[in-house]
C-alpha cells in the first residue's frame, strides 16, 4: 500500500502543548504549535491561557510583551488584551474618542492543566468551544493531578506523520535500538498481537512484554503491558506489575510542517522507581535520540519524494493512522460523527 495524503494537522483536538513547571505564574513565551504562533501564558492567579502570537494592531508577538495585572500588554504599542483575548485598553485612545477597544480581539485558544501537562486545543473555527476534554491518562485513581516523575523530550527535524510512525513502528526495534540492554538481531522473533479498535485510536491489547526486554526485567515479574495510540500523536505505554503501575506517555506534538517536538513522560505509582531516575536518564535520552536519529537519516531520501511503500502486518499501524486522520478530517469537515475505521484484528510480525 502507498501512503495516502491527509492533511498535516488535525483540527478539533488537545495537543500537549508543553510542561506545567515550565510554565510559572507570571511568564509567557512564544511555541509554535501546528504551524501557528502561539503564547503561552500564566497568569499570577497562576491560570493557564493561550493567545495568538501576532497582535491584531500591526503584528507585534504578544509573548514579546509584559503583564498588566492579568492582562497581556503588546510591546509595541501597549495595547492590553485580557486572557480571554479581548482587547481591554488602548494607551493611544483619548478619553473622549469613541472606540470600541472591546470589539478588537486575538484569537484565543483553550488551554488546560492537567496531570502536569499544558494541554491547547486547535479548533477548525476559532469560535468554537472544544466538544472534547483533554486527554485523560490511563493511570489508577485519575484525578487530573498525577505528578510526571520524569521527562525526557527532544525535537525531530521532520514533520509529524514520520514522527509518529516512527514511534509506532513495531519492526524498526532491534535495528534503530539496537544495544545491550534492549534489543538486538538476535533477539528478533515472531510476535502476534490483537489489537482492538478505541477512542480516536487502537490498543494493543495487554500482554506480558517481550521477554527479550532487558529494561522491562527491572520491574519485576506478573507484567501487563497495553499500548495505546490515540489521535492526533499520543500513545500511553501502560504497564502494571500486581498493584504497580508505570505509564509511560509519549505526545508527539508538531511545531511546524517540519519540526515535532516528542516527548516523553512517565508516571509511576512505585515509590522506589525513583531510586532509578538518575540511572535511567541516559538511557532514556538515548533511545529517543536513536529515533531522531533516524528520521534525520530518513529526511536524506525523503528530499527527494520517492514513493513509499507499507506493508503487511508490521506497517498496519501506521496504515490505521493515516485511515485515523482521514476519518477524523473528514468528520470535522462534514460534521458527521467520527468512526473509528479500525477493525479488530490480529498482527504478526517479526522484531
Ligand atoms: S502592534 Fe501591538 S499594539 Fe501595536
Ligand atoms: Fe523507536
Amino acid at each position: 500500500m502507498q501512503v495516502t495524503e491527509t492533511p498535516l494537522f488535525l483540527t478539533n483536538l488537545w495537543y500537549m502543548a508543553g510542561l506545567a513547571h515550565s510554565l510559572k505564574r507570571g511568564a509567557m513565551r512564544r511555541e509554535m504549535l501546528c504551524g501557528e504562533p502561539v503564547l503561552l501564558g500564566r497568569t499570577t492567579n497562576g491560570d493557564v491561557f493561550a493567545l495568538r502570537d501576532i497582535c491584531p494592531h500591526r503584528a507585534a508577538p504578544l509573548s514579546a510583551g509584559r503583564f498588566k495585572g492579568n492582562d497581556v500588554e503588546c510591546p509595541y504599542h501597549g495595547w492590553r488584551f485580557t486572557t480571554e483575548g479581548r482587547c481591554s485598553h488602548i494607551p493611544s485612545v483619548l478619553q473622549d474618542q469613541a472606540f470600541e477597544t472591546n470589539r478588537i480581539r486575538v484569537r484565543k485558544y483553550p488551554a488546560r492543566e492537567q496531570d502536569g501537562l499544558i494541554w491547547v486545543y486547535f479548533a477548525a473555527d476559532a469560535n468554537e468551544l472544544p466538544a472534547i476534554e483533554p486527554p485523560v491518562l490511563p493511570i489508577a485513581a485519575h484525578d487530573g493531578r498525577a505528578l510526571p516523575r520524569f521527562v525526557e523530550s527532544q525535537i525531530f527535524p521532520c514533520e509529524l506523520d514520520h514522527a509518529v510512525v516512527g514511534l509506532m513502528d513495531p519492526a524498526h526495534g532491534p535495528f534503530v535500538h539496537r544495544a545491550w540492554w534492549w534489543r538486538n538481531e538476535k533477539s528478533i522473533h515472531a510476535k502476534a498481537k490483537q489489537h482492538t479498535p478505541s477512542l480516536r485510536g487502537f490498543t494493543m491489547v495487554g500482554h506480558p512484554p517481550s521477554s527479550n526486554s532487558f529494561a522491562y526485567k527491572i520491574l519485576g515479574g506478573n507484567l501487563v503491558t497495553e499500548i495505546r495510540f490515540e489521535l492526533p500523536g499520543l500513545r500511553y505505554e501502560h504497564i502494571t506489575a500486581g498493584k504497580r503501575e508505570v505509564l509511560g506517555f509519549t505526545a508527539v506534538t508538531p511545531k511546524d510542517s517540519d519540526t515535532t517536538l516528542v516527548t516523553q513522560v512517565f508516571y509511576w505509582t512505585a515509590p522506589w522507581l525513583g531510586a532509578v531516575k538518575p540511572f535511567f536518564r541516559p538511557f532514556a535520552r538515548a533511545f529517543l535520540g536513536q529515533d531522531r536519529r533516524i528520521v534525520e537519516l530518513q529526511n536524506e531520501g525523503l528530499k527527494f519524494s520517492p514513493p513509499q511503500m507499507l506493508i503487511q502486518d508490521a506497517d498496519v499501524p501506521a496504515i490505521w493512522y493515516h485511515r485515523l486522520k482521514k476519518a477524523w478530517s473528514e468528520s470535522v469537515e462534514t460534521g458527521k460523527p467520527f468512526v473509528n475505521p479500525v477493525q479488530e484484528r490480529m498482527l504478526r510480525w517479526r522484531s
